[in-house]
């Protein structure tokens, strides 16, 4: 009997400190962080299920490409995170964009979208890809005269916009497209943590919580996507980021925080997908953004914190796509745009000629 009392009483002792770990209250980090909402819905866009529907089958379709081969999910695969994983996204004609291609997931609840925040929610990003000469390299009417010309979209079309007269517009291709990515939200173990549900965060990931909040990591990433809430310098690499933009001085080197939900899946990372690791990823962000080195036990911790952003039970059904007609116009692979007439040509000296590529890839067409 005695034993067991014991025993009862020094399991009672043991369970104490790591229950207060497990339940330690979430309330401390509310100033920081807010769990993901269940909807990111629009008033310039409202939702509703059969735009969803039609923005799906979008977002798949290669046919709004130039090639035919291209669609959004090429380079935002959903099954790999939202992205392609690799450095440069590959789009029209082989060609490599000069940045990697961040995640569709979460996007919608972002400040403002591209690495340099130049677009200011998804209803005006997604035009950018589809008419973009080295993504998807079509034109709106070409888009406009695909998608007319595929039956089953029509009468779709007709059901997400009731009240439009001409509902295949290029407007309303974005605008289904931006209203699928609205669903695309991706809650995740911290989401419970963070409303105080069982299955949150485990000890080791409450303790790199606590290091990405004391280091000053949640300077920056905070908020419901843990980034995607502001524009800071990240002096880093060859690219000038927002200073491309606006040309002002002060955005030298300024890049929109990125949102860190699904990190996990997002390699390689940063705006030059120039590196593959997270935990040198973390690394690099102590040095540069916080002048402090993370110690390898540290990073572990922080990187043990930031796998549980990765989404919880994501399931995704592949929709199917109507067929096309005798009208719908053929995939041209091989597509590539007129050489600008009476454009004065010089012909670039050695060196030019060497330091083109660099050159081009900082040049990012607005999408
Ligand atoms: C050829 C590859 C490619 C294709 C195709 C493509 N994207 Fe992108 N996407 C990118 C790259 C690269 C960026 C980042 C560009 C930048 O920041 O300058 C990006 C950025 C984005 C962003 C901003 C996310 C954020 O966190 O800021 C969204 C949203 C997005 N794309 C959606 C789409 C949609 C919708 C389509 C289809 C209509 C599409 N993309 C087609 C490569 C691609
Ligand atoms: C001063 C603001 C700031 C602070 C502080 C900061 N970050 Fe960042 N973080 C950024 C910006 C800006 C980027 C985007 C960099 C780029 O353009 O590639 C970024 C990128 C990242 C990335 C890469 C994400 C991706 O998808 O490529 C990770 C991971 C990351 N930060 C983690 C952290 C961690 C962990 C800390 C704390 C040790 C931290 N950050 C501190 C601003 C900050």
């Amino acid at each position: 009997m005695l034993t067991r009392t014991f025993l009862f009483m020094a399991l009672l002792i043991a369970l104490i400190p790591l229950n207060s770990a497990y339940s330690a209250s979430p309330d401390r980090y509310s100033d920081f962080f807010s769990p993901l909402s269940r909807r990111a819905d629009s008033l310039k866009n409202p939702l509703n299920p059969p735009k969803v529907t039609l923005g799906k089958m979008l977002f798949f379709d290669p046919r709004l490409s130039r090639s035919g081969v291209i669609s959004c999910n090429t380079c935002h695969a959903l099954s790999t995170g939202g992205v392609d994983n690799m450095p440069f996204s590959i789009g029209h004609g082989w060609q490599a964009g000069g940045r990697n291609s961040p995640t569709v997931f979460n996007a919608a609840i972002l400040g403002s979208q591209f690495w340099d925040g130049r677009a200011a929610d998804v209803e005006e990003q997604a035009g950018g890809p589809i008419l973009n000469p080295i993504e998807m390299a079509s034109t709106e009417e070409l888009a406009v005269e695909t998608i007319k010309s595929i039956p089953g979209y029509v009468s779709l079309f007709k059901k997400a916009y009731v009240n439009d007269r001409d509902p295949v517009s290029f407007e309303n291709i974005t605008k289904a497209i931006a209203a699928f990515e609205r669903t695309l939200l991706t809650p995740s173990r911290f989401d419970r943590y963070l409303s105080g549900k069982k299955g949150g965060l485990r000890s080791d990931e409450i303790k790199g919580l606590d290091l990405f909040v004391s280091k000053g990591c949640a300077q920056c990433h905070n908020g419901m996507g843990i980034g995607g809430g502001s524009l800071q310098k990240f002096n880093y690499g060859s690219d000038e980021g927002r200073f491309n933009i606006t040309g002002n001085e002060n955005d030298r080197k300024v890049f929109r925080v990125p949102s860190l939900r699904n990190v996990e899946r997002t390699y390689p990372y940063f705006h030059d997908g120039s590196v593959w690791n997270l935990d040198q990823a973390v690394k690099i962000m102590g040095r540069k953004q916080l002048g402090t080195e993370l110690s390898d036990e540290e990073t572990g911790l922080i990187v043990k914190f930031l796998r549980s952003l990765t989404a919880t039970r994501l399931t995704i059904k592949l929709p199917v796509l109507p067929p096309s007609s005798a009208t719908t116009p053929r995939p041209d692979p091989h597509w590539s745009p007129e050489p600008i007439e009476n454009s004065p040509v010089e012909t670039p000296t050695e060196s030019e000629t060497t330091s083109e590529p660099a050159a081009e890839q900082q040049q990012i067409p607005s999408m």
